[in-house]
């Protein structure tokens, strides 16, 4: 059995369509503080398999040793989380509550009944404002948002546990700029209340839902003038994490992976991709930087190639056409 935290969010249920593809038993636990129910049915359909659901809260201890308990997962991939940067700035306890707090309360259930293979969802953010790139795994940790502290504290958790226990066996997925959505039309990104990530804010624009895409900053130094990210398919990023929980079987002790595709993006090369691949030209206006954006990162996922078999293989095009054929599909 795997238990599949936060498996009915964005990046989760992305996972869950490929474990149940490959006939693996799944139970997620998830409190829909971000998702619907309805994902369970969207992965029926996509798989013909339904998995198991739980609903509630990785920081309640009953529920969640409960699960671990009546599951005994031998695989935990652990997605549950907040993961708004701004929010973070704004709410830093809540997210220190629940991305610390909840991965603690989690593996303290896995520690009493589970297996103790676990995978955990980090970011890029954990890295050090940096202009040497592309960012290996070597590169200097250093947080600037309270998002990144909470990840690089349940990496520093996770890091601890393997050291003091020798039977745990872990992979820390550094996640870049996930965007997308899987090619059903079925699963997506849903965000709550505004979008700060330019992908659902360009379907926004180019459905008219709002009337142009702020383009934050075009005075950085790169090619164009407009940030640039390591944008990389949700579902090329789900695959990781099928290679992360093989790699678990066979190896002990910690590992960690920058999954990105090692292509910086710009703003305006994306906006030119979602042209190209939808054929809708997203209107956009120029603003102020917003404070905290830098102006450039983006992975070497080399790493991840060499030790996991893992390459990101989707292109701009698919990440846009992906998107759109979602966003069509769901919200228009
Ligand atoms: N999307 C990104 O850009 C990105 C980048 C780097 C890392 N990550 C990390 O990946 C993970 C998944 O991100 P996502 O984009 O799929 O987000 P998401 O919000 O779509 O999914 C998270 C899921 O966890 C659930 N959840 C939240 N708090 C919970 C709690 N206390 N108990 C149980 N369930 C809870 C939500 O309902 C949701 O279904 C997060 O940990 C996030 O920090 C995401």
């Amino acid at each position: 059995m795997i238990l599949v935290t936060g498996g009915a969010g964005y990046i989760g249920s992305h996972v869950c369509a490929l474990l149940l593809a490959m006939g693996r038993e799944v139970v997620i636990a998830d409190d829909l503080s971000n998702s619907g129910a309805d994902a369970v049915e969207r992965l029926e359909k996509i798989t013909g398999r339904r998995p198991l659901f739980c609903r509630g809260d990785v920081r309640d201890t009953g529920f969640i040793t409960g699960v671990a308990r009546t599951y005994r997962p031998e695989c935990t991939l652990h997605f549950a989380g907040l993961k708004a940067v701004g929010e973070s700035v704004r709410r830093p306890l809540a997210y220190y509550d629940v991305n610390v707090g909840g991965t603690v309360t989690l593996l303290r259930a896995l520690r009493r009944y589970g297996g103790r293979r676990f995978v955990f969802s980090s970011s890029a953010t954990v890295y050090a404002p940096s202009e040497v790139m592309p960012l290996t795994e070597e590169s200097p940790l250093g947080p600037y948002n309270p998002y990144g502290w909470t990840k690089f504290m349940a990496e520093r958790a996770l890091l601890d546990l393997v050291a003091a226990e020798a039977d745990w066996r872990v992979a820390l997925l550094r996640y870049f700029n996930p965007v997308g959505a899987h090619p059903s039309g079925l699963l997506g990104e849903n965000p709550r209340g505004t979008p700060n990530n330019l992908m659902p804010r360009l379907c926004d624009a180019a459905a008219g839902v709002t009337p142009r895409l702020s383009v934050f900053g075009l005075d950085y130094p790169t090619r164009d003038g407009s940030g640039v990210r390591d944008y990389l398919h949700v579902t090329d990023l789900a695959l990781g994490h099928i290679r992360a929980m093989e790699l678990l079987e066979t190896s002990a002790g910690a590992h960690i992976y920058n999954l990105g595709t090692g292509v910086g993006l710009s703003v305006l090369e994306m906006i030119a991709a979602f042209q190209a691949a939808t054929g809708i030209a997203a209107p956009y206006e120029v603003c102020p930087r917003r404070p905290g954006d830098l102006a450039a990162y983006y992975s070497s996922p080399a790493k991840a190639e060499r030790e996991m078999g893992w390459k990101a293989e989707k292109t701009p095009a698919d990440m846009c056409g992906d998107a759109w054929a979602f966003y069509k599909k769901s919200f228009i």
